[in-house]
């Protein structure tokens, strides 16, 4: 036996290590070793199969998913506005820069209370761990406390997690009850954050790791965006911010600068291989160039571009033109915390921008770009898992050596949450289909993180 095996997990998998395709290991076993590493998946076609199995159960270590069950990979959210959590779903009918002054920034500038925010994020934390999502990219509010504090949350409840404070200092953009104090206090409060987040991720069992985080190009000052491109230099942090999200923002930046974001916060030294652009819809195939060139990621949030953007972002080119995607629920530019109200949208939008929406016009008027737009399930699927873990270069996504086993539970024969079908269309992409489109939070009962059981729906 390896002894290295701690666990062993036995029942049938999904996962896509390749974009555009997905694995179905039918009665797989798969070693995780002390760490929460997938040290070797043992499919059912192995010889040694059988004798691993007794052996496993002998010892007690093995999980057995059982009939209609199947599993998945951890979802990877790469954006998600951790103080937006009390607005989900409210007023996305304004446009942003309404939605931010009305309702936003009164918000998130409530999380200078520790105790309110401590409420709120333990909520969050364990509604996307219920949802499947056991590694999120989280944007604090502009508190540093509250950020450090966020951070220890998710490490105690198990996510792995990237956490930013939000910086957005300049006077005339921020409402002076909610904003940084100076540049250079947003500098030493980033500073601090990668400190602090970094100590916290030593002793966390998943990781955590921290983000520097300016809002956007229009609520930061030229000295802020310099500091923290600077501070980017010197550690090497990840990067998070908005980027090429609507046309007001577009305006603003470009009367500005007389450049668009791709090329201010380039110049700034925040877009590199470890920068997570959040949106992008109205990203040129120039900047598209730019961005696969450094390694810059996109963080596509369909549900948050539909209210916000007036666009679709062009997922498909991006993924020709070699840039990393990953998908984010953007609460609350996004209403839902579940990576799979996001899967199912990426895939709709992108048949929007296929064909264009004005059935008044003509079909080759209508602003469609033809059926290279297409996002397939199984491309939304490979961003919300594989390519989240290669969004973040974390080994996670898939059921590899060598991967962090992180896995949701999907039992597909609920009462009221039946996804079995009735026997017909019942290949492998059909049943994944059915649990991509399907599933509700209650269908998935258990979710492992780093070899870590953090939820368990049956146990109660
Ligand atoms: N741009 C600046 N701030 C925000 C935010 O909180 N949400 C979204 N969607 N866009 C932004
Ligand atoms: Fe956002």
């Amino acid at each position: 036996m390896n002894r290295e095996v701690v666990k062993a997990f036995y029942g049938s998998f999904f996962h896509a290590p390749v974009y555009g395709e997905f694995e179905f290991l039918e009665f797989a076993l798969i070693e995780v070793n002390d760490k929460g590493y997938i040290e070797r998946v043992v499919k059912r076609n192995d010889p040694e199969q059988p004798s691993l199995l007794r052996e496993y159960r002998d010892q007690n270590i093995l999980v057995e998913l059982g009939f209609d069950r199947y599993g998945l990979p951890g979802f990877v959210d790469i954006h998600v506005h951790a103080p937006q959590w009390p607005q989900a779903s409210l007023a996305l009918d304004e446009p942003l820069y309404l939605w931010l002054e009305q309702r936003t920034f009164p918000l998130e500038s409530k999380f200078k209370d520790l105790e309110f925010s401590r409420k709120v994020y333990e909520h969050l934390v364990e509604q996307l761990i219920a949802r499947g999502s056991t590694t999120t990219v989280y944007l604090g509010s502009a508190h540093l406390e509250s950020s450090i504090q966020l951070a220890q949350i998710c490490s105690d409840k198990g996510q792995r997690a990237l956490v930013g404070k939000t910086v957005m200092d300049d006077p005339n953009a921020n409402p002076d009850y909610y904003r940084d104090a100076s540049a250079a206090q947003a500098v030493v409060d980033t500073e601090t954050l990668i400190h602090e987040v970094e100590d916290i991720g030593r002793s966390s069992w998943a990781g955590v790791w921290p983000v520097i985080t300016p809002r956007f190009v229009p609520s930061c000052t030229d000295e802020v965006l310099k500091g923290l491109g600077d501070l980017a230099a010197e550690t090497g942090a990840y990067i998070q911010t908005h980027c090429n999200e609507g046309q007001w923002e577009h305006d603003v930046v470009y009367e500005r600068f007389g450049k668009t974001d791709p090329y201010v916060l380039y110049d700034f030294g925040l877009v590199n291989e470890r920068s997570i652009m959040a949106h992008c819809p109205y990203l040129t195939e120039e900047e598209g160039e730019l961005f696969a060139k450094v390694g810059a990621v996109i963080a596509h949030c369909p549900m948050a571009n539909s209210y916000f953007s007036s666009a679709v972002a062009p997922i498909a080119r991006f993924r020709r033109q070699g840039i990393r995607v990953g998908i984010g629920t953007d609460i609350s530019g996004g209403y839902s915390p579940s990576m799979y109200e996001n899967i199912r949208q990426a895939v709709l939008v992108s048949r929007l921008l296929e064909t264009g929406v004005d059935a008044m016009l003509p079909e080759d008027r209508r602003g469609g770009l033809g059926n290279n737009t297409r996002v397939s399930l199984v491309d939304a699927f490979w961003m919300a898992t594989a390519g989240g873990g290669e969004a973040l270069g974390l080994p996670v996504g898939t059921f590899e050596p060598g991967r962090a086993f992180d896995l949701q539970v999907i039992d597909t024969k609920l009462p009221d949450s039946n996804l079995t079908g009735f026997g017909v269309f019942n290949s492998p992409a059909d049943r994944l289909a059915r649990i991509l489109y399907l599933s509700t939070p209650e269908n998935i009962r258990q979710i492992y993180c780093q070899g870590k059981l953090v939820r368990d729906k049956d146990a109660t």
